[in-house]
């Protein structure tokens, strides 16, 4: 087992003593959409027509596709070819040619306390004027258009009218750096950006334009840049001629009418880049049909979404979760799904409960970090509002310990609603283990088993399946409608990331166990990625950003155990000759990786040594680190090539003591 399995042994330890089991309450089981083993019976009968045959009820195609999965050249997968569809039209046209044309499709919570609801019929009209400022700007079917938005009604519409003439959209979250917005804006080779002035965070605007401006000065594939006018007087931004233009001004002479693009099933639908093992972040790439049939049953059948429903992903839609399950799932059901633009404690810290009462949220689906968050907060706050709408609560992004899942469960589910803790990646689109919510009894702190159709496994080094309570690599033995296609222009590093560890199966990066009832525990990373409140951060990207800081010779990051976010980062950095290791450098190399990539990256303590320790093929031991980080006794040092460089460490560490972040 590799290095990152050992922070998750002891948590493994005390996860796997659980013993409580949480059976579907017999009123939800009898109105949930799945309540028994059928679909997991039929998926497992005949795989590929149990894809197909949901691909016929639930979507709607311009034309048949020949083969459900083409699966003649892995690991390059084809889902539906020969098919032709659009998800703007599955996800907007189809709804407005009903009853549900009246119906909210987007309510929108603005952190000052506005709000907008958009029915389907608002949301068919200005997607497609939207999609016509697009072409009027020189887009055409193929083009990337890049996306560094807050948590507006705007980014939505801008995401399906991209889908809606075949514009493949590359969504940077609104928190990441002027150099980070460039490189994936560069590596998609966007024709368009679009931004806004600024927005509002914790009553304050905070800036988009002025560092959309710095990026794009180095972007030379950026033609045009669209602004969306959010903060307006509270914040003034300049306007560069023939690039720049206002989203309203564009708006108010749009042509309303642009018929759909009928697409290949395969078509570019979105890159969204994430951070993997080495410094570059990957342009993971997904497609139109099976993207949207995977996010479409999941959202149905994990939510057990309901006509009626008011349901909240609590998520920003900078990341996958936001894409999948804000817009493209909920909106293919023809649900209403709701959006918020703020921070959790703004103007106070009842603010989730607060929008759970105003909207009467029957779903509501966050993550183990906002959670911890809340439980830190303490039980005043939900308790000060109404949350007897809710029926039904999610989890998503990092393993949840069983204190924060009973924490919910208690608190927020007032202990009648069911959790679904939905495992998933960026990478696979779509939920692919979590429990079905009228049919799975749950226990805390497991997603439980596969999705139907989904087969996944855990494996030793060797390939072999290991046995129950064993822990190993979790894999997936078959494609998956919604799984990423490709790196966005990088075909050889998708097999080599994914493909090639273990030949013939999908490597997740991820350890995990099965129990005796076959339930999956997934409990980390077995890589270099850190996971940080949820968000993936590759520690050679922040050992290479400290590295570029002027002071510092050598770096190496680890994330270790942390109560409230997961894992925190903890980096070790060797400063060149004639640099003295003070708390302002320490406070100056924090704030350097907060503005070179994003202050989510923003180590949380910085050790300076003298050096690092080294295997004899000068890898960095990150186990060791990580063993001092989480103050636990050396491990074996053997291999290294100076030993005593562990204890210099490991002293100094413990003396110093660690700043708090
Ligand atoms: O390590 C797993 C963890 O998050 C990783 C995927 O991160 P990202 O691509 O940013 O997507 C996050 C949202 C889908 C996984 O490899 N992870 C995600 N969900 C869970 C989880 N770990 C344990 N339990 C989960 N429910």
């Amino acid at each position: 087992m590799s290095d990152g399995q050992v922070t998750s042994q002891t948590l493994l330890e005390s996860l796997m003593k659980e013993e409580r089991r949480f059976a579907p309450p017999a009123e939800f089981r009898a109105n949930a959409w799945v309540n028994d083993a059928t679909p997991y019976e039929e998926a497992a009968r005949d795989f590929e027509s149990f894809w197909a045959s949901h691909a016929e009820n639930e979507l709607h195609w311009f034309k048949p596709w020949d083969t459900v999965l083409d699966a003649s050249n892995p690991p390059f997968f084809k889902w539906f070819s020969g098919g032709e569809t659009n998800i703007c039209y599955n996800c907007v046209d189809r709804h407005t040619q009903s009853w549900r044309r009246t119906k909210a499709a987007i309510v929108w919570e603005g952190e000052p306390g506005d709000s907008v609801t958009l029915t389907y019929q608002d949301l068919h009209r200005e997607v497609q004027k939207f999609a016509n400022v697009l072409k009027g700007l020189g887009v055409k079917k193929g083009d990337r258009v890049s996306i560094y938005m807050g948590m507006v009604p705007e980014l939505p519409i801008a995401m399906l009218a991209c889908a809606r003439i075949g514009a493949p959209h590359s969504i940077v979250f609104g928190g990441f750096s002027a150099d980070s917005l460039r490189d994936r804006i560069n590596d998609a080779q966007a024709k368009v950006l679009i931004t806004q002035d600024a927005a509002w965070r914790r009553g304050k605007p905070g800036p988009l334009k002025p560092i959309a401006d710095q990026a794009v000065s180095q972007t030379p594939s950026i033609e045009k840049v669209v602004v969306l006018r959010r903060a307006g007087d509270a914040f003034p931004v300049e306007m560069t001629p023939q690039r720049d233009y206002w989203w309203h001004e564009l708006m108010a002479t749009a042509d309303r009418d642009c018929p759909c693009e009928h697409l290949d099933a395969e078509h570019p639908l979105y890159i969204l880049y994430t951070s993997g093992t080495t410094g570059k972040p990957k342009g993971i790439l997904h497609t139109t049909a099976g993207y949207n049939l995977g996010t479409h049953m999941t959202t149905k059948w994990v939510f057990d979404l309901k006509e009626d429903d008011y349901y909240w992903c609590t998520a920003d839609i900078g990341w996958v979760t936001g894409h999948s399950y804000i817009v493209y799932g909920p909106l293919s059901n023809g649900a209403t799904t709701v959006m918020y633009e703020g921070t959790p404690d703004y103007p106070d810290k009842d603010r989730f409960w607060a929008i759970i009462e105003k909207y009467r949220i029957n779903v509501c689906y966050t993550s183990p970090t906002a959670i911890r968050t809340f439980m830190k907060w303490g039980t005043e706050y939900p308790a000060r509002r109404d949350l007897s709408s809710l029926r039904l609560l999610g989890t998503v992004g990092e393993p949840i310990n069983p204190e924060a899942w009973m924490w919910y469960h208690e608190n927020i589910g007032h202990e009648k609603c069911p959790i679904v803790d939905t495992w998933w990646q960026t990478e696979t689109g779509m939920i692919l283990i979590t429990p079905l919510p009228g049919y799975v009894t749950t226990k805390p702190g497991t997603a439980t088993i596969p999705f139907p159709g989904v087969v996944a496994d855990i494996i030793d080094e060797n390939g072999e399946p290991v046995a129950a309570n064993t822990g190993g690599y979790l894999i997936l033995r078959k494609p998956w409608p919604a799984m990423l296609r490709t790196f966005w222009g990088d075909d050889q590093r998708y097999v080599a990331t994914y493909w090639s560890r273990f030949p013939g199966v999908y490597f997740t990066g991820d350890g995990a166990r099965r129990d005796e009832d076959g339930y999956y525990w997934v409990t980390g990373r077995v890589d270099d990625v850190v996971n940080v409140s949820g968000h993936r951060l590759s520690n050679i990207e922040i050992e290479s950003t400290l590295v570029a800081h002027p002071a510092v010779a050598e770096a190496a990051t680890i994330g270790r155990n942390d109560a409230i976010k997961g894992q925190a980062i903890s980096a070790f950095v060797v400063l060149k000759a004639g640099n003295a290791p003070t708390e302002a450098l320490k406070k100056d190399l924090r704030d350097w990786v907060a503005q070179k990539i994003s202050p989510i990256a923003r180590p949380d303590d910085i050790y300076f040594s003298a050096d690092l320790p080294k295997t004899r093929s000068a890898k960095i031991m990150r186990r060791l680190l990580r063993d001092i980080a989480e103050g636990r006794i050396l491990g074996d040092t053997t291999t290294l090539t100076d030993p005593g460089v562990v204890q210099e460490i490991k002293q100094r560490y413990i003396t110093e003591g660690r700043e708090e972040g």
